[in-house]
């Protein structure tokens, strides 16, 4: 068969909205204007409306969002912060970069979600956030992570950078928390040509401290307020991604309709397939498969030209950059999961026949001894 398919097929995404990207990439080209601007304005106006919150500011990465939300809350040298250790490095690496220090609950094996049960005890009087990752596109379990929040007057801040349209108890994934933050990386469900990122909030004072502290710290030419990052969203950015948001619902429906498909194909008996736990939706940034023989599925996927990838390999505090010993046995779900989950090929053009393919392939390796 060997029929090559891509893990994320951006190509589909850019023929199908060619002409409509064309024309505004060049509006921003004959405008000249490529920082901030009217197409930023445009561009946050409509997605404050799409996630249902007051304020939305687009920004340089999710990465930065992370860290102007850090910076809104004053969060500095010797504060901590609870968080997930099986997520991307960029959650983890912004508390460290601000001289903060990340405290890590372990996750719930069944959808990879950082526990909030486990919370209460890892919260101290040094704690200043909680930031749980809506890993995969799933939703964590807001409320509870709220409900314990309130009680504690601790901020929770969501890491929505895979979860953009994901809702839970039916509001949209980052903006429910005191801050959202969300990754425009051109791989993520709504994804720019470049890096970009957004903050959201529904908080007038920490929306006016993020909007500055985007910009040097500063809203009145050369006037700085407070110590800031240059952390603008492009013009170019906000005009492809403008074009781009309308389209997202329906996006984030055919990556539904495709885990569905791998669902009802795939033999519980070999793998494990995602869930969605029912007072949410899952918008499938990746579909996650865990297996213990993942290592050696993965090689045989890529000798039938079949892509997959390993989101995450190593838990954050065995990380050089973060090694923090104290948590090696904390957390031991997310070293199990670091061992076993396998994300398979998951876009908003993928095929019924693809999906056959791939779970095809899957079974045929499991078949063979
Ligand atoms: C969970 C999570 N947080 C943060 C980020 C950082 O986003 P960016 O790559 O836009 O800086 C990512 C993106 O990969 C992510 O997946």
């Amino acid at each position: 068969m060997n029929l090559k398919m891509p893990l994320v097929d951006l190509k589909a995404q850019h023929l199908e909205l060619k002409t409509e990207m064309n024309a505004a990439i060049q509006e921003v080209l004959e405008s000249q204007h490529f920082i901030m601007g009217p197409v930023v304005d445009a561009f946050e106006k409509e997605l404050a409306i799409y996630t249902d919150v007051a304020f939305a500011y687009g920004c340089a990465s999710g990465t930065d969002a992370l860290q102007l939300a850090l910076m809104a809350l004053n969060i500095g040298p010797g504060d901590e912060v609870i968080t997930t250790p099986f997520t991307f490095a960029a959650t983890v690496e912004v508390i460290a970069l601000l001289g903060a220090i990340p405290v890590y609950a372990d996750i719930d094996p069944a959808t990879f979600n950082m526990r909030w049960d486990l919370l209460e005890d890892l919260i101290t009087p040094r704690t200043k956030a909680i930031i749980p990752v809506h890993l995969y596109g799933q939703p964590v379990d807001l409320n509870e992570m709220m409900e314990i929040g309130k009680r504690h007057n601790i901020p929770i801040i969501e890491d929505g950078a895979q979860a953009l349209g994901a809702l839970y108890h039916g509001r949209k994934a980052c903006g429910i928390g005191a801050i959202g933050c969300t990754s425009f990386f051109p791989a993520k469900n709504l994804g720019a040509y470049g890096d970009a990122g957004g903050v959201f909030t529904a908080d007038p004072e920490l929306a006016d401290r993020m909007n500055k502290i985007r910009v040097h710290g500063s809203q009145k030419r050369y006037w700085h307020e407070m110590v800031g990052v240059n952390s603008r969203i492009d013009a170019i950015q906000a005009a492809v991604l403008k074009v781009k948001l309308p389209h997202l619902d329906r996006w984030n429906q055919h990556r539904q309709q495709a885990a569905d498909w791998y669902r009802s194909r795939l033999n519980p008996d070999f793998v494990t397939p995602p869930i969605c736990k029912s007072d949410r939706t899952h918008i499938y940034q990746q579909f996650t498969i865990r297996t213990p023989e993942r290592d050696a599925l993965q090689i045989f996927l890529a000798g039938e030209g079949i892509p997959s990838a390993v989101h995450y390999p190593t838990p954050l505090f065995l990380q050089p950059a973060f090694r923090d010993a104290h948590w090696d046995d904390r957390c031991p779900e997310s070293l199990i999961a670091a061992n076993q989950v396998l994300s398979l090929p998951m876009h908003p053009y993928l095929t019924e026949e693809q999906v056959d393919q791939v779970v095809e392939t899957i079974h045929q390796y499991f078949k063979q001894d």
